[in-house]
């Protein structure tokens, strides 16, 4: 009875064995508003018990973990309310939170005898940030309140190509920041330095991730 095909979890699995096999989805349920603690429960269950549509969560947990994007098919059924609602939050989760965390650590452990080079490398940041946040905003002020009446057919290919194309252009700005501090920055690689480093990696994956949700999930939903 799994009317969902696509990818590995199906709404009778165990949401504490998706967790442990793939921790990245603690960042989805966070955004859906799930809480800990769920015991034996089956995803479907939980996602019933907090009033989230199960089909937009497995497509997501799905998407994380799927090797072949393309396989994506029309079996995949989202709830647009709640993709939207999930988008929300997640751009929430950027702005507020993560990449301000990582400009905290970031100027703890830059070293202290590189003035110069530590402007040059916040000033890049904060340019970085500043074209995610025009990004997310326009999305969620001009994109998702008005999803029923976005371009039809024709049109829609367009604006898809469009914002598939902010989103590589924000991916390769991160990775190029990322490129600067291990190429060109000359500090010692310590804990400090190592553990903002993690966290942009991994940023940079949430990002991807972001990214790919609204390019395969959302659109095509609309
Ligand atoms: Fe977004
Ligand atoms: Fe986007």
């Amino acid at each position: 009875m799994n009317k969902f095909r696509f990818g590995k979890y199906r709404e009778t699995d165990v949401m504490s064995d998706l967790i442990g096999e793939n921790y990245p989805a603690l960042l989805v349920l966070s955004r859906f508003g799930i809480a800990l603690g769920f015991g034996d429960k089956s995803i479907g269950e939980i996602c019933r018990d907090s009033g989230v549509d199960t089909d937009t969560f497995l497509a997501i947990v799905n998407l994380m973990v799927v090797e072949d994007r393309t396989a994506l098919s029309a079996d995949v059924r989202v709830s647009i309310e709640s993709l939207v609602k999930y988008l929300r939050n997640s751009h929430d989760y950027f702005l507020s939170y993560r990449l301000p965390e990582i400009r905290k650590k970031l100027t703890e452990a830059l070293d202290e005898n590189q003035e110069d080079l530590n402007k040059a490398v916040l000033e890049y940041f904060d340019k970085f940030v500043i074209e995610v946040k025009t990004h997310m905003l326009y999305e969620n002020k001009k994109v998702f309140p008005f999803v029923r009446s976005l371009p039809k057919d024709g049109k829609k290919e367009k604006y898809a190509a469009g914002f598939s194309k902010q989103h590589e252009q924000i991916e390769m700005r991160l990775t190029e920041f990322k490129n600067i501090l291990i190429k060109y920055y000359p500090a010692q690689s310590t804990n400090e330095i190592n553990s903002v480093l993690f966290d942009i990696f991994n940023c940079e994956k949430e990002l991807t991730l972001h990214n790919t949700v609204e390019d395969y999930l959302f659109i095509p939903a609309l």
